[in-house]
């Protein structure tokens, strides 16, 4: 999708349909030239309404206000009302909110997020035709906007939005096409493109580095595990950041086989660490000032004489052990070595994981909202704060000493599960805490998608599929810890 930006007011530049977003149910704002046929057509102009007038080559779309997530939305629903037509090009005028940009690059980013589809299976494509979109500067609240500033949003808010749309190409893949060697090659190729370094460590290496509770997961899969590990290291770089993504290209759930019904969709296991891919191309585009480690364990976990075994106890990287009671709860397992080995290697001022971890969060925070956990609340907080800030819903959980009892094994260090059905999302963070050393345990944020990660009803600017639940929040906050000066940390 091309975008191109113009002084002109929308009325003087081409375009094969005008977009015309009709904020707060203002039909007598004068982007509004169709009141009366608008009227007869029974269109409200409520968020998510869209109403198009074909033989005037006029969409129009309603946005509850012009903040940005309604004017994201409203961008989506733009895209998704035309796919099937054969429009081409469109224009709209810009909109930003008291002269600020975060308006316009929301609906740049609504146009990108909303045309997104993934055809790959299908015989018979029906993808968005819009390639072109040309923004008039003429602005919906007659402010004037700085040419400049605004190429620079419409720029970032690309970055940003195609990131997302990759890592939801990944989600997206079924298990056959994309597994664990599948995801490095994607990784190394994504990096060569941008100018990441990226470093595949192999069974052999990952034995030599003792992550026995990974490898014990990718046991029985036919597939063998990878650990993959991108930097982007600029000169002079203010801050050291590293995340980590739980990649389970497929998750049967193990000897402790998931039900059929639960197992569906299950490709999407792979989300955190697609997350962290997205997020690192989007921060080697952006070239932040800053320095980012991403790392991803891609494991398959399946079935076989070979599998690991619920009554098992596992050694981690390092050092405790694991008494397993549910092979199903793997992703903590592949994430507790991971997150051991990325801090083996990158002693960071911040540490975000990325997972599908628990069915128990989605119960807890719903389909829409990721569950942000950890040891400080300034960085829960923060995280909370940004993942808004760029469109997404998070809420924070906090630990509590209590539930960390439910981990307790009579026979290991630490058990898989809780003793408890209840709190599920928290006592899956708790066991991570356990892999995290004593200099990051107050710089460490653990972030369950399993929630928005997967879209099975289509919602805001989330078509059928993956989402890429995790990229615009966290490319978001990264973007504002390269502007920071200095890193204020607690304790
Ligand atoms: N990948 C699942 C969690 C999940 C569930 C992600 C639904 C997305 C949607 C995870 O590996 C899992 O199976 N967790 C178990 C943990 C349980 C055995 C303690 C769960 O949530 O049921
Ligand atoms: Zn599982
Ligand atoms: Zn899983």
């Amino acid at each position: 999708m091309n975008f191109e930006l113009t002084v002109l007011p929308v009325a003087d530049i081409s375009g094969e349909l005008e977009v015309i977003i009709v904020v707060d149910t203002n039909l007598k704002h004068r982007f509004v030239q169709d009141k009366k046929l608008l009227k007869k057509a029974g269109f409200s102009c409520g968020q998510d309404e869209t109403c198009l007038l074909i033989e005037k080559n006029r969409l129009y779309v309603g946005a509850g206000s012009l903040k940005s997530t309604d004017i994201r939305r409203a961008a989506a629903n733009a895209l998704k009302a035309l796919k099937g037509t054969k429009y081409k090009s469109i224009k709209v005028a810009t909109y930003t909110n008291k002269g600020c940009t975060y308006t316009l690059r929301a609906m740049i980013e609504g146009f990108i997020l909303g045309g997104y589809s993934f055809e790959t299976y299908k015989s018979k494509k029906n993808k968005s035709r819009i390639k072109e979109i040309s923004v008039s500067l003429e602005e919906y609240s007659e402010l004037t906007l700085d040419i400049e500033k605004a190429a620079e949003q419409v720029h970032k808010a690309q970055i940003i939005a195609d990131a997302t749309n990759f890592t939801r190409d990944i989600v997206n893949t079924t298990p056959d096409d994309c597994y664990p060697d599948v995801m490095a090659s994607i990784a190394e190729g994504m990096a060569e493109d941008v100018g990441l370094e990226c470093t595949v460590l192999k069974p052999k290496q990952l034995r030599r580095e003792k992550m026995e509770t990974l490898l014990a997961v990718a046991r029985a899969s036919r597939h063998n595990p990878r650990v993959i590990h991108l930097t982007h290291k600029p000169k002079n770089a203010k801050h050291k950041i590293t995340l980590v993504g739980k990649g389970l290209t497929y998750d049967s759930g193990g000897l402790s086989l998931k039900p059929a019904d639960y197992m569906v969709t299950m490709k999407s296991d792979k989300s955190g660490g697609s997350a962290v891919l997205g997020i690192m191309k989007a921060v080697a585009e952006l070239d932040l000032p800053i320095e980012v480690h991403g790392f991803v364990g891609a494991v398959e976990n399946m079935i076989g004489g070979d599998a690991y075994k619920p009554d098992d106890v596992l050694v981690a990287k390092n050092g405790k052990t694991i008494e397993i009671r549910n092979t199903d709860a793997e992703g903590r397992l592949v994430l507790a070595d991971v997150l051991c080995y990325a801090q083996q290697e990158v002693k960071a001022d911040y540490i975000f994981d990325f997972a599908t971890l628990t069915g128990a969060s989605v119960v807890a925070v719903g389909h829409y909202t990721s569950s942000i956990m950890g040891n400080n609340k300034e960085i829960q907080n923060l995280v909370v704060r940004e993942a808004q800030n760029a469109g997404e819903l998070a809420t924070a959980l906090d630990f509590n000493d209590y539930l960390k009892k439910t981990i307790k094994s009579e026979i290991a260090d630490v058990c898989n599960i809780s003793n408890t059905r209840y709190g599920g999302a928290i006592t899956a963070g708790q066991f991570l805490s356990e892999f995290i050393d004593k200099k990051h345990i107050d710089r460490w944020a653990h972030i369950d998608i399993a929630g928005p990660a997967f879209v099975e009803h289509p919602w805001g600017e989330n078509p059928h599929g993956a989402s890429g639940a995790g990229v615009r929040m966290i490319v978001k906050l990264l973007e504002k810890l390269a502007q920071e000066k200095e890193i204020h940390q607690k304790g």
